[in-house]
């Protein structure tokens, strides 16, 4: 046998959230990109919101990878994807507007399509759930994800096939309208209309679509570099998150090689990108939620309010029993904690290092989220450091009680921290550690000890 054969290629990286999404991934893929040939986004669709802020410029995107900033690097939006083409649309003459090439933009053939009537459904089946709602952003994930397992999806690769197409909307609309009548009284979608519209969009996609998984698969041969972009985050996850408040795909970093296309062996490293305080955005359990002013506080100094929807976020303290978790489900090598400074103020801070449930203390993340929505969560109080950590730009920068702070999470949740972010912009970021390119060492050490430069 030939062992060369299995030599694993340098770095393939994963990057995913460790929360409940909205972590700041856009700012971290956006900055590890430059070191990638290759981002793939793997699973989701518009309900995910990255902002990536570069030279004062915001870029808001839903569906294409941050990477596309980079003129070198290729994007893909993967397999595992649903795709609202009006949107995608946009999203591409909105880069192209601001001088931002699409070229090296690819769009898998076989990623899902969202349609008309999964818009609706999603916006009046959260009517009808009254007070067991989601908190859907309404862009039509769930129906177009369910669509795909009762297999009456429509793939990108029958937008390029005008009559399988015409045949397949007709009587999937036709099948639509009973629910959008019977079921919510909406009045029906002309099946006319919406083949015509989706042709158009069709013909605009054309070009850029591909056979994603053997693209990706050739990139790995050649060695190159692949970054997978993972979309919201762990607790969000269809199967291992707190569902039903859930989204309908797998944003863990399993997720991305089934919806990319690719083998695990593949893959060298996978980041976690955590918060240093928790967001959460819909319904569903939060067992550090704060409804005081520090909630408010972390609210407005971290602009937390969605991409996507522009809702508030709920927010809270960093909750160590969810880090763990995401260490065990993701397999994390190595964490980037994002808006450090957002904490600069306090005076306290608290982290949750377990929960009460039932009168015991627990430690591990419980699967239900009934049973969430009883745990109560038992803090650490650390000092806070009430000075700007906007400026640091190297763990020597930071007061003593950030970087105790940060050791204090690293052994927490038994991995090390690669990266540390301050603020929106590229440069506001301390680099740990070079997650591709470095030794798998880390400079924060995980049972906290200090911190060895060397
Ligand atoms: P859906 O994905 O629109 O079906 O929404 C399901 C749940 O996932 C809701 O609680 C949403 O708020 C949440 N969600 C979906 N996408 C994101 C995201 O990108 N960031 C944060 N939460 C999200």
């Amino acid at each position: 046998m030939n062992f060369s054969a299995c030599k694993k290629s340098l770095a393939n990286v994963i990057v995913i959230g460790a929360q409940w999404g909205d972590e700041g991934k856009g700012k971290i893929t956006d900055l590890l990109s430059r070191s990638a040939d290759v981002v793939v986004r793997s699973q989701g669709g518009v309900n995910a919101g990255h902002t990536v802020v570069v030279k004062n410029r915001t870029f808001k995107l839903h569906l294409i990878p941050s990477g596309i900033l980079y003129p070198q690097t290729e994007c893909i939006i993967g397999s595992g994807t649903v795709i609202d083409p009006q949107v995608l649309l946009e999203e591409m003459s909105q880069l192209e507007a601001l001088n931002v090439s699409t070229e090296n933009l690819f769009i898998s053939q076989t990623a899902h399509v969202t349609m008309p009537y999964h818009r609706l459904i999603d916006q009046a089946a959260e009517e009808r759930r009254g007070k067991r709602k989601i908190g859907t952003t309404g862009r039509g994930i769930g129906p177009t994800y369910a669509d795909k397992s009762e297999r009456t999806g429509i793939r990108v690769v029958d937008l390029l096939n005008p009559d399988d197409l015409q045949e397949k909307l007709e009587w999937t609309i036709n099948y639509k309208n009973v629910i959008l009548e019977k079921l919510y009284n909406l009045p029906p979608l002309l099946p006319k209309s919406v083949i015509d519209e989706y042709l158009q969009y069709a013909e605009r996609l054309r070009p850029y679509v591909i056979d994603s998984s053997l693209r990706i698969y050739q990139a790995v041969k050649k060695k190159k570099n692949i970054l997978f972009e993972g979309a919201q985050g762990t607790l969000l996850d269809l199967d291992h998150g707190t569902y039903p408040y859930v989204t309908s795909s797998n944003p863990i970093a399993g997720g991305s090689c089934v919806g990319a296309g690719v083998g695990p062996t593949i893959i060298d490293r996978v980041i976690g990108v955590a918060k240093a305080y928790t967001t959460r955005v819909g319904e569903g359990p939060f067992p550090t939620e704060l409804h005081g002013e520090i909630g408010k506080l972390l609210g407005d100094r971290g602009a937390e309010f969605g991409t996507t929807t522009g809702r508030p976020r709920r927010c809270g303290w960093f909750d160590g029993i969810i880090g763990r978790y995401a260490v065990r489900i993701n397999g994390l090598d190595c964490l980037a904690i994002t808006k450090l400074d957002v904490l600069d103020e306090l005076e306290e801070i608290q982290v949750c290092t377990a929960y009460e449930l039932n009168g015991q203390l627990c430690y591990d993340f419980p699967s239900n989220a009934s049973e969430l929505a009883r745990c109560k969560p038992i803090y650490k109080t650390l000092p806070g450091w009430q000075k700007s950590t906007t400026e640091c730009r190297s763990l020597d920068d930071l007061p003593k009680p950030a970087l105790d702070y940060l050791k204090f999470l690293a052994e927490l949740m038994e991995v090390p921290i690669a990266i540390v972010s301050l603020g929106a912009s590229r440069d506001q970021t301390i680099i740990v550690e070079d997650p591709i390119h470095g030794p798998k060492r880390a400079l924060l050490d995980a049972d906290g000890t200090p911190v060895n430069e060397n």
